[in-house]
């Protein structure tokens, strides 16, 4: 699903930045630029980053809990 509209940026690009390494936000924003414009999706981006670090979310690399 598309997370940022104005930048056409979705959670799986969310999440893939997450399994590379990224922890907040901020880091995922050193490597896509969701939330850099209106900023509406900043909470739904952090959602994302937060399920996926649960590994609710996240591809294969994810390790249950
Ligand atoms: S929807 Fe992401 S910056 Fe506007």
């Amino acid at each position: 699903m598309y997370v940022c509209v104005c930048h056409g940026i979705t959670d799986r690009q969310i999440r893939r930045a997450v399994e590379q390494g990224a922890r907040s936000l901020s880091d995922v924003q050193m490597k896509l630029p969701v939330g850099a414009c209106c900023g509406r999706c900043q909470d739904c981006a952090r959602e994302v980053i937060r399920d996926c670090q649960r590994g609710e979310t996240c591809g294969s690399n994810a390790v249950a809990a």
